[in-house]
């Protein structure tokens, strides 16, 4: 399999306004591809459509050589694309260890009757489970937070549960938006050798990320979009000092460099 990922021609338009703007991207597994771009231009828009929040009007989303367009989120994330968004969404009141679980279920294949008869499938998945929360807790290393309630946690750590979650389900694609989003430099250095480590188990990764010390560091591969098209394409440094980019960070707020 050369991709994981192919995004062909993609467009997506709110009423008349042109939030994605034919856009082609490829991920390849293992491969860590940021997405970049001012605010505005599209970046969650692209990443609703790959996992079915938003059917594009224009184009077509293949994961695995498989043609996932418009197809339900449910079962995108059930075929091993799985995701973290923008404003953290975790169950607050479950613990750790629960949410992770959750994660899991999405590709468990038990059905309901397993769990009211509690046949032996049933405990041999149950096992499973908890055998997979509990490697998960000690890679991010949550094991110490499991009972806590997911809301009563530093930012950081709900970052991690979240990513944790997604991994349950065995993603052979992640999608992470804006995983360093509020976080301080020692919990963003942490979670950066968390992606890279994930990426290694061949995992393709695809994130969305402000922070450009992170993107530049961490990505094999970057896609920069403006007004939702894209304005550059290429290695982490060949994006960095393309005038096209340079400029479109200029003409926006995002901009925090002084130079
Ligand atoms: N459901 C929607 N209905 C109408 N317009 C939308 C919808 N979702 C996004 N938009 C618009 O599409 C454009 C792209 O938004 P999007 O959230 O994808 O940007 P972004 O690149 O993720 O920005 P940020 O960096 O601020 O998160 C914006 O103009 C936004 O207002
Ligand atoms: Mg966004």
């Amino acid at each position: 399999m050369k991709y994981v990922l192919e995004i062909d021609n993609v467009s997506k338009f709110f009423h008349g306004l042109v939030a994605i703007d034919d856009l082609t991207i490829k991920v390849k597994p293992g491969q860590i591809y940021g997405i970049i771009g001012p605010n505005g231009a599209g970046k969650t828009t692209l990443f609703n459509c790959v996992t079915g929040i938003y059917t594009p009007e224009q184009g077509t989303i293949k994961y695995k050589g498989e043609d996932i367009t418009g197809m339900q989120p449910h079962k995108i994330a059930q075929k091993g694309v799985l995701r973290t968004f923008q404003n953290i969404r975790l169950f607050s009141d479950m613990s750790v260890a629960e949410n992770i679980m959750a994660g899991y279920h999405t590709k468990s294949k038990q059905k309901w009757y397993h769990a009211i008869f509690h046949t032996p499938a049933y405990k041999k998945d149950e096992k499973a489970a908890w055998k997979k929360v509990e490697e998960l807790m000690e890679f991010f290393n949550l094991t110490h937070l499991a009972t806590n309630p997911t809301g009563d946690l530093s930012y950081g750590n709900q970052r991690k549960v979240e990513m944790a979650r997604a991994l349950a389900a065995n993603p052979e694609l992640l999608i992470l938006d804006e995983p360093a989003a509020g976080l301080n430099e020692n919990e963003t250095i942490e979670l950066t050798e968390i992606i890279r480590k994930i990426s290694q188990m061949d995992i393709g990764i695809m994130m969305i990320e402000h922070d450009m010390e992170m993107v530049m560091s961490l990505t094999d591969y970057i896609t920069v979009i403006n007004f939702g098209k894209e304005i550059s394409q290429g290695e982490p440094n060949f994006v960095q000092n393309d005038p096209r980019v340079i400029e479109a960070y200029i003409g926006s707020d995002d901009d925090e460099e002084d130079e």
